[in-house]
Formats: C-alpha cells, structure tokens, sequence
C-alpha cells in the first residue's frame, strides 16, 4: 500500500525512518507493506534514501488514484488545512500530527472524512507517543468520562522540574531550554499553555462529542511561576504543574489550563521532566494514568505510523469516532471552585477581613504573606482578590 508523507521536518522524516526501520514487522502485522510513494516539500533533499519521492504539488499527490493514505506533519493550520481537505475529497485517508490543525479544524475535517467514506485520525497530535486518542476513542467507549487532566506540555513540565529540582528563575530555565532545544525560538505556544490548551480541547470534543472552541477555555501559562512560588510549594509539600484539565459537569464539561499545586498522593505530581501525561476518570473504570514521551521525532512518528495500519486496515471504510462539529457549550469557567494559594503585601488583618479562613504558609520573607484560602468559586475568589489588593501570585490546588 502506497503512502504520501506531506511535510519532511522532524516528524515527517521521523515517519519515514519508522516505516524503513519496521518495514517488515509492519508487513506482517498488515499482510501487505507500506511503502512511501511521494514526500510533499517546498526544500531538496538529494542524499535522502527517499530523494526520488519528493514532489512539490500536493495536487500530484491528489490525482494519484495509487494513494490511499497520507500522513500531514506540516504543522500549522494552513496550507495543512487546504492539503488535507483535499486529500480526503479524492478518498484518501489522513493521519496527522498537527494539532492546531486538529483543534482548529478536526470536526469539520471529520465530516469530510465521513462523507467520503474515509478516515481522518490524529493519534501523535496529543502526547505523541502516548496512545490517548485511541484509548479515549476505542477502549474507554464503555464509559463516561467524567474528567481529564493532562501534563501534556513536555516544554513545561521539563522547565517546572528544573525550577523546582535546583531554584532556579523561570528566564534562566527558558533560556537553557531554548539552548538545549526543548523550547522553541518563540515559547509562547509552550510557556503560555496555548499547546496544553488545544490539545485538552481536542481531548474534551472526543469525550463530549461536541467540538469545543479552544479559544473558550480560560489558559494560563507558567511565565508567571518564580523561585518564591517553589520555595512556598514545597514548604507546603506540594509541587506546581501545567495542568490542563476538563470535568464533567451535568451534560458538559469545565475546562481550564493553568500552574496547579499538586500533592505527593496525586499521580501528576510524579510525572517529572519532558515526559507527558494524561489521567483519566471514567464513571465505570474508576481512575487510569497514561505516561510516556510526548514529544520528539521518533515517539510522535510511531505514533503516526500506528494510525497508517488503523487507516490501512479501514481502507474505504469510515469509522465513526463520533465527533460532531456541533459546539459544546462549556461549563461557565467563573462557577469551578478551588482553594487557592495567594501571596500578597497586604496586612494579616485584612487577609482575614476579606478572606475570613485562612491559612497561613509563611516563608518568612519580608513584605509579603502567603496563605491558603477556603474552597470557593472563581468568581468569588476574584471579588475577594480585588478588595484585599497587593496579589503577588496565585496558584490553584489541584
Ligand atoms: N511543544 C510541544 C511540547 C511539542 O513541548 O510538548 C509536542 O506537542
């Protein structure tokens, strides 16, 4: 069976070395070989062992009646979007990596898939190498879902453990990072928890059914975490993660990514460096963790290439995922509630004033209080942030 391969960066060239190097154990799984026929990019790469693939129009790849499965690793939402699309109207099935393409645009490629009775699958675009997307869309259709939350940022969580492991400040960490090639140029999307942000969408429109617009759930990033929040985190015997989760609420759910506090009892709080995570609650399975590698060429690739035998195996055949491109209403952000860990300037007597039971942590730094507040919604907690004045940080208790 013939493959295209649109995109040859890191995890398109990735793909490509998975397919070489387990040709023949995917053979046999298959019962026939999966062979690279085009690779689609703009560059040359004439000492590939591809080079002979490479085309520059994805139209080539479109007219090819030959072609029943392509894999986009492009990235980006356009020309994947467009490439993609097309792909699917002349009755290929996709896999991809890219989840801006799939958070953005998944549900209505899923309809396109379906009315040309094709497959559109993204396994490696939430945690690479860890199989979530089909455990969520296969092994765990037995249940309800009644909440998710993911460490799903290696970038991050990789930063959050060296902050936390040797004090050090949160620009000191990017920069090395960025040195040692975790972080991007440009770590918005990362450090800003717009990745973690996606791709809990995308987790959440699978278990809901419902497409949820990303661009609804409330995301904070980690820019704002220091040494002194680490210093507080562990004289409480807690430790700060990026953690984007959803929880079921009536016939929704509420979403949200942010720095919570996590305590040694809870699974996430051992989920260290650039390694991924996802726990899942389901109201029949009770609670399962899903960890690995979340990043990376050779990780994401298996995972792609996974989805190549799924979509090999289901040639001109849909299978329904059931992802409508319905929007889900999400459950108003300002009702979730939480304790949460304040540090401020202000005097003790009006922390106790606005907060009434509190809890103290203190550091003994001059300047500022740390203490906990009562369970409370954030709608409440914000009222009450507002009138004490002088915040320095918040954190949310997991
Ligand atoms: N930038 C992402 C991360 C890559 O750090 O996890 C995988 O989506």
């Amino acid at each position: 069976m013939k493959v295209a391969i649109m995109g040859y960066g890191t995890i398109g060239s990735g793909v490509a070395k998975v397919l070489d190097t387990n040709k023949d154990i995917i053979k046999e799984r298959l019962g026939e070989a999966l062979e690279i026929k085009y690779i689609l990019d703009l560059r040359e790469f004439p000492d590939d062992p591809h080079a002979n693939c490479f085309v520059k129009d994805y139209k080539e790849i479109a007219k090819d009646k030959e072609i029943k499965l392509v894999v986009e690793t492009m990235g980006g939402v356009e020309p994947a979007f467009t490439f993609v699309k097309a792909m699917l109207e002349a009755g290929k099935s996709v896999t991809t990596s890219n989840k801006a393409l799939v958070a953005d645009k998944g549900a209505e490629l899923m309809k396109i898939a379906k009315d040309n009775d094709v497959n559109f699958v993204f396994e490696a675009a939430v945690g690479g190498g860890i199989p979530i997307i089909r455990t969520l869309t296969a092994c765990l259709t037995g249940d309800v879902i009644e909440e998710i939350a993911a460490i799903c940022n290696g970038t991050t969580n990789y930063m959050l453990t060296n902050m936390e492991q040797f004090g050090s400040e949160y620009a000191q960490i990017l920069a090395e990072a960025q040195s040692l090639g975790y972080a991007e140029k440009d770590p918005t999307a990362d450090v800003e928890g717009h990745d973690s942000c996606r791709k809990i969408a995308i987790l959440t429109s699978l278990v809901a059914g419902k497409n949820v617009d990303y661009t609804e759930i409330p995301t904070e990033g980690i820019s704002k975490i220091s040494s002194t929040d680490f210093k507080y985190a562990k004289s409480m015997g807690y430790s700060i993660k990026l953690i984007a989760k959803s929880t079921k609420v009536g016939d929704t759910y509420s979403c949200r990514v942010a720095p919570f506090l996590v305590k040694p009892d809870q699974m996430l709080y051992h989920v260290s460096g650039v390694m991924n995570a996802v726990s899942v609650r389901g109201n029949m399975l009770g609670e399962s963790m899903y960890y690995g590698a979340g990043a990376g060429a050779l990780p994401t690739a298996s995972a792609v290439v996974g989805d190549l035998v799924f979509l090999a195996r289901n040639v001109d055949k849909h299978v329904r995922i059931g992802w409508a491109n319905e929007k889900l209403e999400l459950s108003n952000p300002s009702e979730q509630k939480y304790k949460y860990f304040v540090r401020t300037s202000a005097l003790q007597s009006n922390i106790e004033n606005e907060f009434e039971e509190v809890k103290y942590t203190d550091l003994d730094l001059d300047d500022e209080t740390g203490f906990i507040t009562a369970e409370m919604t954030e709608s409440e907690f914000n009222e009450r942030k507002t009138a004490l004045g002088g915040v320095i940080s918040v954190i949310r208790f997991y």
